[in-house]
């Protein structure tokens, strides 16, 4: 993600999914990304481009109610998260976080803030921010103070 200069502006979908193509080609094995931002700013589109740059080819959806969305089969398995509706971070470590982490993959979270303790320290955190006019900004490893909870 060194290669990536920041802010970076988003004027529609099709510019989110294309960063998240960008994303997917910079992701290696292992890589952690917590992705800021609030309803509907995009999260989810990036993760589809992101998901699809790696080469899977089956449907990309919200992991809103499932928790977690695993894609495999491509470059690289990604694993997509959603906290908006974990209960607690118990529920986290029952589903296997830390095995996600350790699998080799790719793991992409929604609504990391909301359990940003148990984000380990090599997470890029990334933030969608809503603009004028519609537009989406993606700005880098906001300050912790910043994170705004849900
Ligand atoms: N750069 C952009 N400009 C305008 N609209 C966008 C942009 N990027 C994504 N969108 C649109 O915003 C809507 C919400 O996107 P998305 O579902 O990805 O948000 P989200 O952050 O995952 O939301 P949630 O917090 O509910 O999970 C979609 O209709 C998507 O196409
Ligand atoms: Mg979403």
């Amino acid at each position: 993600m060194k290669s990536l200069s920041f802010p970076i502006d988003l004027p529609n979908s099709a510019a989110t999914l294309a960063l998240g193509t960008r994303l997917g080609e910079l992701a290696a094995a292992g890589d952690v990304i917590a992705l800021l931002g609030d309803l509907g700013a995009g999260k989810t589109t990036l993760t589809q481009g992101i998901v699809r740059s790696l080469g899977y080819e089956g449907a990309v959806t919200s992991p809103t109610f499932s928790l977690v969305q695993e894609y495999r089969g491509g470059k690289l398995d990604v694993f997509h998260f959603d906290f908006y509706r974990v209960e607690s971070e118990h529920e986290l470590l029952d589903l296997g976080w830390d095995d996600y982490l350790d699998r080799g993959g790719l793991v992409v979270v929604e609504w990391p803030a909301l359990y940003s303790e148990i984000l380990p320290r090599q997470a890029r955190w990334l933030s969608l921010e809503h603009h004028e006019g519609g537009r989406r900004v993606l700005l880098a490893d906001p300050p912790s103070a910043g994170i705004p909870r849900r």
